[in-house]
């Protein structure tokens, strides 16, 4: 249940029936003081200078209209007309129990259920990922399991980037050297510099390089072979490392810039019957409006150069269209870094100019800013290359196995090695969803793979806990579902009270695509937890419906710590 929702309707009803016009919205929040209730109702002030009212009588008249008897208790209305409520223990208590048989953890909401593309990782071929990589992977899994989890059908899509003048290049570099390909990953990155280097200084080279992404884009047999080894290496590369980071994407999801190829001269001929895209000098470019360069010239996409070649522009209009014709998009929602908001706008802007999608279709670009070091500056190596994926996974791993060791020396190999990956990894995708994606933020592992803190590690900690009681208290639950709860102290109280804020949380997320919500709230029921665990007692009690309450509060608080991690591609742990 979405707590807030719910009593927000009912109060909200009971305002109406109080004379306030029903566009005054119900403003629910958390009461700062806890003495004074539960949560605060303060929309009243305003509707009661709307109705030239005293707001005290006006909150009494919506305070009479209530009728929420079952729910509420002890309502006070404050002279300027902020209403304070608690809710009573016995509905909690019901709210509770409902959680322990629901099949999603509380969720009710109907969803109008969407077709959803997400476009996201979406690395170049011909280098191996980098640091830059991390984030749009990283959301972008999280969001497709939030997605998935209410209820969408999700279709994921890597948008790899195999089809553009690196190829050109790589060909060339290739043909030139004589060169055949059976290299490792690292290697065809070493020619790649090299080609790039000799591309801007050999004009002969260049050339050359552009003949050869042409002569690719019209699929010669020769260019189509190296281009497919190419992009196979890169790729097999790459899902091993999806593997690692327990990240969704496999083969199927790869839906690279070639694979649209040959929608593209349909949507030109027909881009230039629209007048949106115009020839300039055997260039096609589509002007944009409104936007113009520093020389105060109108600005232009250009969709094909003189030598026929297509761009990345190109590519993702065409894509687009496939995304709806042939997914039947509702929603197509990009991860990719900030740079790129303008013209992603813009490519949405032409398509929507050209009524390749309908008006109700969401174009969405969910951006984020970049990983910076200590300084503040982008994070790098020492020599100021792109710091690779792999390598940063890795020394998480090894972080974690020093932390699990300093812990327990003894541990076996086996568990330790399992261990060690679940809390690195699960460090480094914490550390960046945690974060608003809109901001840039600061690297840190220390901060990253602390026990105490907003951190993976100290959720996952607390799951240990959690379930190490059950364990130790080895009850069946499901003897007692329909137990009245205590709520003896405000611990239990607490904690119990924030399960019901799970379905808002999750559907803020489904709709703007910003998981650290989901990490703030975890990290509240992680610390609520704690304090309920170091307070209470548990298993040493004698008042067995007292224990029995304590432990289904700790059983839902595992299914939830669990639950969220998950969503968030974040694996728990047993034991450390
Ligand atoms: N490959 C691109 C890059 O590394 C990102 C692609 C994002 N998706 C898209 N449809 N343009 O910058």
């Amino acid at each position: 249940m979405n707590i807030k929702k719910f009593l927000s309707i009912k109060i909200h009803k009971s305002m109406i029936q109080s004379g306030i016009p029903s566009k005054y919205n119900v403003i629910l929040r958390p009461c700062k003081k806890k003495i004074f209730g539960n949560y605060q109702i303060n929309g009243i002030i305003s509707a009661a200078i709307h109705l030239k009212m005293n707001p005290n009588d006006l909150a009494k008249k919506v305070v009479k209209n209530l009728k929420l008897n079952n729910i509420l208790s002890k309502i006070t209305i404050s002279q300027t007309g902020y209403i304070n409520f608690f809710l009573k223990k016995k509905w909690l208590s019901n709210q509770i129990n409902l959680l322990m048989i629901s099949k999603k953890l509380g969720l009710t909401e109907n969803i109008i259920f969407k077709n959803i593309v997400v476009d996201y990782s979406s690395p170049n071929i011909a280098k191996e990922m980098h640091v830059g990589h991390l984030r749009s992977t990283i959301i972008g899994d999280s969001m497709v399991r939030i997605l998935s989890f209410v209820g969408h059908n999700v279709i994921k899509s890597n948008h790899i980037g195999d089809w553009g003048t690196q190829f050109g290049m790589l060909i060339a570099f290739l043909k030139l050297k004589n060169k055949k390909i059976d290299f490792l990953l690292s290697d065809i990155e070493k020619l790649y510099k090299q080609a790039q280097k000799k591309y801007v200084k050999d004009i002969n080279f260049t050339k050359l390089a552009k003949y050869y992404v042409v002569k690719l884009q019209q699929k010669d047999s020769s260019c189509l072979k190296i281009w497919k080894k190419i992009v196979n290496i890169t790729m097999n590369y790459n899902y091993q490392l999806y593997n690692k980071l327990n990240i969704k994407l496999t083969h199927r999801d790869t839906m690279g810039e070639s694979k649209y190829h040959d929608m593209i001269p349909n949507i030109i001929k027909d881009l230039k019957k629209k007048g949106i895209a115009v020839n300039n000098n055997g260039t096609i470019m589509i002007p944009i409006k409104g936007i113009q360069n520093k020389k105060g010239k109108l600005m232009a996409i250009i969709i094909q150069k003189q030598d026929g070649a297509y761009l990345y522009a190109t590519i993702d209009i065409a894509c687009i269209k496939y995304r709806y014709d042939i997914f039947k998009a509702d929603r197509i929602i990009y991860y990719v870094d900030s740079r790129q908001n303008q013209y992603l706008n813009q490519i949405f802007q032409i398509v929507r100019n050209a009524k390749y999608v309908p008006n109700n279709l969401q174009l969405e670009h969910h951006m984020f800013g970049m990983i910076l070091n200590k300084n503040n500056k982008p994070f790098k190596t020492r020599e100021g290359t792109n710091i690779k994926l792999n390598y940063l996974i890795d020394e998480s791993i090894i972080r974690a196995k020093n932390i699990i060791l300093k812990k327990n020396p003894l541990i076996k190999t086996k568990i330790l090695e399992d261990l060690s990956k679940k809390i690195g990894i699960g460090a480094i995708k914490y550390a960046d969803l945690s974060k608003n994606r809109i901001n840039n933020y600061i690297f840190s592992w220390e901060k990253m793979l602390s026990l105490n803190g907003n951190t993976s590690l100290y959720i996952q900690y607390a799951y240990v806990r959690a379930i190490s009681l059950l364990k130790k208290a080895n009850i069946n639950l499901n003897n007692f579902l329909n137990l009245e709860i205590s709520f003896i102290s405000s611990y239990e109280f607490d904690l119990a009270i924030s399960f019901l804020d799970f379905e808002e949380i999750i559907f803020k997320i489904v709709n703007k695509g910003i998981p650290h919500l989901l990490c703030n709230w975890l990290y509240k029921i992680t610390v609520l937890f704690s304090s309920f665990y170091e307070n209470c007692n548990i298993l040493n009690i004698k008042d067995i419906k007292l224990k029995i309450s304590r432990l289904k509060i700790v059983f839902l608080t595992s299914l939830f710590l669990k639950q969220g991690l998950y969503l968030l591609g974040i694996d728990v742990i047993k034991k450390i």
